[in-house]
């Protein structure tokens, strides 16, 4: 039995969601009210929310599980009917969408500040996802934000008996490591009912990956004695759901998995799968610095498991490449097989790899901005199947969320596929998949540099500096950039209209495009929790076999440097080097 009380609050600054939910400092989300301000408005945002089932978790980082005592109190007082928590508070993004999906619920709570650190220091966040998995669109956030800004008063569940200290759930949530666990709490002033269920982190997600791949291939393919692979999952949530995949449904040795354990702090790193923060995994896969097994195939999943970056043999495989790769050989992946693929979608600074395999497959290519919950209405109107993002992001439409684990599946799909007839020892490896790829498309040469923690007055100069030299470039047909050979054909900033429900997303990164469709964009990260990151990407396309067997960096050189010189970001920024190189 527990009562319904409310508090009374002021607003917290700061709650408008970003890219990808909240995002703060433990430490700001410790502070007074903020969770519970910005918990209170989801709710207040939800109308119909009486009597409907939530699931709930998180990536496993500091402050998951305070945050989920309070948030199933403020659920139960706001009228929620059931909430599914995963075991141990425990839950990837992409295996909460597939449980709002394959549940049909009303929506999910996910506790992750995705790829940023974790720890009492470090960062936290909470985002919602709706009924159809995918993240709350911005008409749902902004009244999130809204909501928070004129808050007055939460909703608390509180004990009956001991309403000072005793939390009402104590029950099950001193239990959250017991699976199936259910217990069922009536409010007394109400008379509803409060449902709270211990769910298994796993089991839904794997189910759906079994009907996706075809497992008894995967487990074939991966137990030829010419192939070993390494799955890092940077201590993030996924190392649960490698271990149930991996090791005890496709049988694979445990030593293929590197830190699977799920750590508050992510092991003090950046849980973030790129060639700098998974630099050992990078390492272990290159056969000049590992003399012992080096893997023919590895991947480095982000805290939550929605981020994935594909490793051969001494072979990076750039995320747009990924994208490319996977749709152009999607005859290797059931899941794509047994549906007809009719578009695909890649955020606008990816480079553009997949839109010449759409061109060729007479498939749509959408250019949407930055975000995942862009792709959503694309996929719920069966216009685009497959999609990508630079930041290392892959899905499909089996949910609505990116999907790390899905994207090594469907990479070990398509080497088992290649793979059927070739001779032990005689492997056709990752390189070589993505080299024929190059051959046949072309390659789309691309590195992004990010600059963290700008203050705001350097941010705002260096916009008003683009923002002038795009309308001065632009003034004349056919625009120079001081003394680069190749004249600008585009100077903009991306608007993009939704397709389906025609709404209109502005300002969504600047671009600069010259007539060899060379380009480079510039954008402020809407993730950071603290300060601005600048992004900087650039992209140059070849089909040049001479030129594509060269290094990124000296092929797009030109293009760096006209736009660093243009752009004057060492001055405006202060720094000379960018602090992340991908
Ligand atoms: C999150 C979103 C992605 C998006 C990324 C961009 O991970 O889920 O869809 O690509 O943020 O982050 P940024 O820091 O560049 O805004
Ligand atoms: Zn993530």
């Amino acid at each position: 039995m527990f009562r319904i009380v409310s508090f009374p609050t002021t607003p917290s600054k700061d709650q408008k969601p970003g890219t990808s939910g909240l995002r703060k400092k433990v430490e700001t989300f410790r502070k007074q009210q903020y969770l519970v301000n910005f918990v209170q408005s989801i709710f207040d945002s939800l109308p119909d929310i009486q009597g409907k089932t939530l699931v709930l978790g998180g990536d496993g980082r500091f402050y998951n599980s305070k945050a989920i005592r309070i948030i199933a109190r403020m659920a139960a007082a706001n009228g929620v009917g059931k909430l599914l928590i995963g075991k141990d508070g425990l839950l990837s993004t992409p295996a909460v969408s597939a449980i709002i999906r394959q549940r049909k619920l009303y929506g999910g709570i996910i506790l992750t500040a995705s790829h940023n650190p974790g720890g009492a220091d470090e960062d936290f966040g909470i985002k919602y996802n709706v009924s159809n998995g995918g993240p709350a669109l911005e008409n749902l956030t902004s009244m999130f934000y809204e909501n928070s800004q004129r808050i007055s008063s939460y909703k608390l569940a509180m004990h009956v008996d001991f309403p000072d200290q005793e939390d009402p759930f104590e029950h099950t949530l001193s239990r959250i490591d017991q699976q199936g666990l259910s217990d069922v709490y009536t409010c007394q002033d109400t008379g509803n009912t409060f449902e709270m269920e211990i769910i298994s982190s796993v089991d839904d997600y794997l189910h759906l990956m079994k009907q996706l791949f075809d497992f008894s291939q995967l487990k074939q393919f991966t137990s030829r004695s010419d192939f070993r692979m390494l799955l890092d999952s940077m201590n993030g949530v996924t190392g649960i759901y490698t271990r149930r995949i991996f090791v005890e449904e496709l049988g694979l040795p445990k030593e293929y998995l590197m830190r699977d354990i799920p750590k508050e702090d992510f092991g003090g790193h950046h849980p973030d799968p790129n060639l700098v923060y998974a630099h050992d995994l990078v390492e272990l896969c290159d056969p000049n610095k590992n003399k012992q097994a080096v893997p023919n195939f590895a991947a480095a999943f982000d805290g939550d498991g929605d981020r994935c970056m594909i490793l051969g043999t001494g072979f990076f495989v750039s995320p747009a490449d990924s994208l490319a790769v996977i749709t152009a050989n999607a005859d290797c992946i059931p899941h794509f097989r047994a549906q007809k693929l009719k578009g695909v979608a890649r955020s606008m600074p990816t480079a553009a790899a997949v839109d010449f395999v759409a061109e060729k497959r007479n498939m749509t290519c959408y250019e949407t901005p930055t975000g995942w919950k862009f792709f959503g209405n694309l996929m719920d109107a069966d216009l685009a199947q497959i999609c990508g993002e630079e930041s290392f992001g892959l899905g499909s439409n089996h949910i609505r969320e990116k999907d790390g684990i899905f994207t090594a599946l469907c990479w070990l799909s398509i080497l088992a596929s290649k793979n059927e007839q070739q001779p032990i020892g005689k492997l056709i490896s990752v390189e070589d998949i993505v080299k024929k790829h190059w051959e046949t498309f072309g390659r789309n040469f691309f590195s992004r540099y990010d600059y963290d923690h700008c203050k705001a007055p350097a941010v705002s100069k260096l916009l008003q500096h683009i923002k002038e030299i795009q309308t001065e470039a632009m003034k004349q047909k056919g625009g120079q950039l001081l003394d680069y050979p190749v004249k600008l054909k585009v100077a903009d900033s991306f608007t993009y209209i939704d397709p389906v429900d025609h709404s209109k997303t502005e300002n969504q990164g600047y671009r600069f495009v010259f007539e060899d469709n060379s380009r480079f964009v510039l954008r402020l990260s809407g993730t950071s929790s603290s300060d601005a990151t600048v992004r900087m990407y650039f992209e140059r396309y070849s089909k040049d076999v001479a030129l594509t067997s060269q290094p990124v960096e000296q092929v797009l050189r030109p293009v760096i440097d006209i736009a660093l010189k243009s752009l004057q970001i060492s001055q405006i920024l202060g720094k000379t080097q960018p602090d992340v190189i991908t």
